[in-house]
This record gives structure tokens, C-alpha cells and sequence, in this order.
């Protein structure tokens, strides 16, 4: 089994999606000036203030039933998880086998020499306008390991992500609006191979009409009793 997720499934825990109207990440700041290497160029202390707000918030938050679900569906299936998200969610639910495609906000490295950060980062409960990220040995900057628009993928996960998603048996995309690309095309790998896809999200996607089967619920409440369904919902 292959689960694809996004910050929908997150959303039962208390993080923020992006595109919700009212409370998405982007209905309150510019994406490009908060989440790009241009912005990261322009301002890094503006980049830097709104990431570690971000990192405390993931970390002060706790999984869900559906992280927890997908994580006990390891007792009786090969479970492969590629998330969008930043967040430690589906780790700490205790899943095994997960490929950021968006890389991870608990890891940190210098944007100059490449190096791992290792250090302290500052916990940050409020959302503060600016705070200037700690400098490496090298003279760089320390980021997070997220990519950031105008950034390639990471290869590695990005492999593993593909190969879960053309050698599943069924694919369970959950928690996303389908629209960024290229991850947004992992599912369509899976329709275009005749593989059964499985969406979960209270609103319709690009990807609905797709979907084997789409259910309109939510990520917690469908989760924990969709391997019992599996037999009816693609027989
Ligand atoms: P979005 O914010 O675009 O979409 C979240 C989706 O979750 C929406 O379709 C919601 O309907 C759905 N949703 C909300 N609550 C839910 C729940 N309780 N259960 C199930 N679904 C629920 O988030 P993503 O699709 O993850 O990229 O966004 C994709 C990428 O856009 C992110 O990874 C990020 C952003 O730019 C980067 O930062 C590189």
C-alpha cells in the first residue's frame, strides 16, 4: 500500500493547511515571498521567523487517527508513506517507511557549504516578523531542509516515492488539493498504470474524477476503518 498525503491530514492535529480560504497558510502570507529561494535571498530573517514558528507549532502538536492508522496498517500490509508534509506526523505515529518529497522542517542544513545543523533552534511559540537565522562555521546561512518554490525535489526521496507508487497494489491519496506539481502527478502515475486510487478529503480535487473511489471525509474519521472498506470500495 502506498499512502500519499498532504496537509489535510495534518489539519485533526491543529497544523494549518495552505489553501483553506480562511485559515490557510497562504490566505495569510505570500507564498513566494515567505517560501521561495528568491525570499529566502531577499530576507532570510523574514524566511527564517516564519519557519521556526512553523517548526514549534509541528512540534508542539501531536498525530492523529489518521497518522495513527496508517501506521497500524504495517501490522498486515507493506506500507510505503510519501507526504508532502514537513511535519514528523506520520513518524511519530510510527510509520516506517516515509519519503518527504517536500523535505522535513526538523531538519536544518547551511545554505552555503550544504552541512548539517545540528544546533538549537529557538523555540518560537508566537509568529514573530523577523529573527536572523544562525550562521555556519562556513559563513552560510542555516535553513531548513524544505523546498522551497523554484527548488528541484530531493532526488532520493523522490525515487523512493515513485517506485512505492508504480509497485502498489492501491494507493491511498489523502489530505491534498492535488494542484502542486510534480507530486500532484504521483497519483496520476498510479491511474495511468490501472492501479486502484483511493482519495480521502472532504472537497473535490482535480484529482476526483480520477480517483477510483473518493470519499468525502475527513482524514480521522475515514482512516482508521478504510482497510475493513478496501474489499467493497475496489472489490
Ligand atoms: P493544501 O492546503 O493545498 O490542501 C489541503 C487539502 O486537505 C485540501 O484539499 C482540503 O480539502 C483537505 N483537507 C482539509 N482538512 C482535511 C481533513 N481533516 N481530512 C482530509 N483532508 C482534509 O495542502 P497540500 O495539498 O498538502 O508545498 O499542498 C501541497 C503543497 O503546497 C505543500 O506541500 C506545500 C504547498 O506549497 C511546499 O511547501 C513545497
Amino acid at each position: 500500500m502506498t499512502v500519499f498525503s498532504g496537509a489535510g491530514i495534518s489539519a485533526e492535529s491543529g497544523v494549518p493547511t495552505f489553501r483553506d480560504v480562511e485559515t490557510g497558510l497562504w490566505a495569510e502570507v505570500d507564498p513566494y515571498e515567505i517560501s521561495s529561494a528568491d525570499g529566502w535571498r531577499s530576507h532570510p530573517d523574514r524566511v527564517w521567523a516564519w519557519y521556526l514558528w512553523r517548526h514549534h507549532m509541528m512540534g508542539a502538536v501531536a498525530p492523529n487517527n489518521a497518522h495513527r492508522a496508517v501506521a497500524a496498517w504495517e501490522d498486515y500490509a507493506d506500507v510505503h508513506v510519501v507526504t508532502q508534509n514537513v511535519d514528523n506526523l506520520h513518524e511519530r505515529a510510527g510509520s516506517n517507511q516515509v519519503y518527504h518529497v517536500h523535505g522535513s522542517l526538523f531538519e536544518f542544513h547551511c545554505d552555503r557549504c550544504g552541512a548539517a545543523y545540528l544546533g538549537e533552534v529557538p523555540a518560537m511559540p508566537e509568529p514573530v516578523e523577523s529573527v536572523d537565522p544562525p550562521r555556519c562555521a562556513c559563513g552560510g546561512l542555516i535553513r531548513p531542509n524544505v523546498v522551497w518554490f523554484g527548488e528541484a525535489l530531493p532526488d532520493r526521496a523522490w525515487q523512493q516515492s515513485v517506485d512505492a507508487v508504480i509497485n502498489a497494489d492501491v494507493v491511498v491519496v489523502v489530505g491534498t488539493s492535488s494542484v502542486v506539481y510534480p507530486a500532484a502527478g504521483l497519483p496520476e502515475l498510479a491511474v495511468a498504470s490501472g492501479t486502484p486510487v483511493i482519495e480521502v478529503n472532504p472537497e473535490p480535487t482535480p484529482l476526483t474524477s480520477t480517483a477510483t473511489v473518493s470519499l468525502r471525509e475527513k482524514a480521522g474519521a475515514a482512516l482508521p476503518g478504510l482497510l475493513q472498506r478496501l474489499p467493497a470500495l475496489i472489490g
